[in-house]
């Protein structure tokens, strides 16, 4: 008798048709050597998927759900505004689903941003800052950029993605990334952490989480002195943590789902965005720090049991910063 041959011990016969079947199913990792204890520090890693970033689930529902119901024809242009991050998942969607994709985007988010997406076919139109800096993009700037996108698809007849309105997005986390954390932590999720975009993220999976567990605990990030969902004035529009904390309180936004918010500085997010690199491995963006830091925070302040696990995401890969 042979053993058993090459052929039977592969894994089983599997094609992925396209780059949209890779988005999704990230790895659920443990956060142990940053953090280890009080608790456990659960992260998604979002940064894994084929845009780099979390908006890639959301990026696929919009137009998956916009191709089903006829608003966007075969061929037809997709037009966004992007801090980024929405425009890469655009970018692999687009080209996966064969749409050509103009994206426009504040001129203070990093260049690294514009080249990708460029590199992924995409037209970017870079949106002069009103108020913010080279690195910090405020709420008045991500307003430009999206009256600049709202004229481009007018103009070019194009399908106008909308993401802060879109519903597919708050659904593609709710069906997806809220019930992959529950299975992967095998239930056991005290409680929950996002930093706020468009709010898609944090709530979908916070809707998915306590559909399972009313208790589980669920904080949005905010940046220091930036923080509308707490309730508070904002008196710094200008932060490092791109992509989210715009200083107003998203259109999606449902109270009943947060139990509180957690503020974050600059300083702190620098501190942990170094910490997820040189003691994990992990090269991530600014948010993905700020929601380690927060946290942690969570987990040393004693609101939570001593062997609670907290989960949060990591949003973004660091390589376009
Ligand atoms: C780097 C980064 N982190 C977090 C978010 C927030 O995601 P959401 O829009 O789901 O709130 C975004 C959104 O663009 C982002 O670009």
């Amino acid at each position: 008798m042979h053993s058993s041959s090459p052929r039977q011990t592969s894994p089983a016969a599997t094609v992925t048709p396209s780059a949209l079947g890779l988005i999704g199913n990230t790895p659920l990792l443990a956060l142990d050597r940053i953090h280890p204890g009080p608790g456990r520090l659960l992260a998604k890693a979002e940064f894994m998927q084929p845009g780099g970033s979390v908006k890639d689930r959301a990026a696929r529902a919009i137009l998956l759900a916009a191709r089903e119901d006829g608003r966007l024809a075969p061929g037809a242009p997709v037009v966004e505004m992007t801090s980024g991050n929405m425009g890469a998942g655009l970018a692999v969607a687009c080209a996966a689903l064969g749409h050509p994709l103009v994206v426009t985007m504040s001129s203070g988010n990093s260049p690294q941003r514009a080249r990708m997406l460029e590199a992924l076919g995409a037209e970017v139109v870079l949106v002069p800052q009103v108020d913010g800096a080279a690195g910090q993009v405020t709420g008045a700037d991500v307003t430009a950029a999206a009256e600049a996108a709202r004229r481009l698809a007018a103009e070019r007849g194009g399908f106008y993605v909308d993401q802060f309105h879109a519903p597919e997005g708050v659904r593609a986390h709710a069906e997806t990334t809220g019930p992959e954390i529950w299975a992967q932590a095998a239930g056991r999720v005290d409680a929950w952490l996002a930093a706020v975009g468009t709010g898609a993220t944090f709530l979908g999976v916070a809707a998915a989480l306590r559909a399972h567990n009313p208790r589980v605990i669920c904080a949005a990030v905010e940046p220091e002195g930036c923080q509308p969902l707490a309730g508070l004035a904002v008196t710094n529009p200008r932060h490092l943590i791109q992509g989210t904390g715009y200083g107003s309180v998203p259109p999606h936004w449902s109270e009943g789902l947060m139990d509180l918010s957690l503020a974050v500085t600059d300083q702190e997010v620098e501190g942990w965005r170094r910490a997820l690199a040189t003691r994990e491995g992990l090269h991530v963006g600014y948010s993905a720090a700020a929601n380690v830091a927060a946290a942690a925070a969570l987990l040393r302040s004693g609101r939570l049991p001593a062997d609670a696990t907290a989960v949060t995401v990591l949003c973004d890969t660091g390589l376009k910063y």
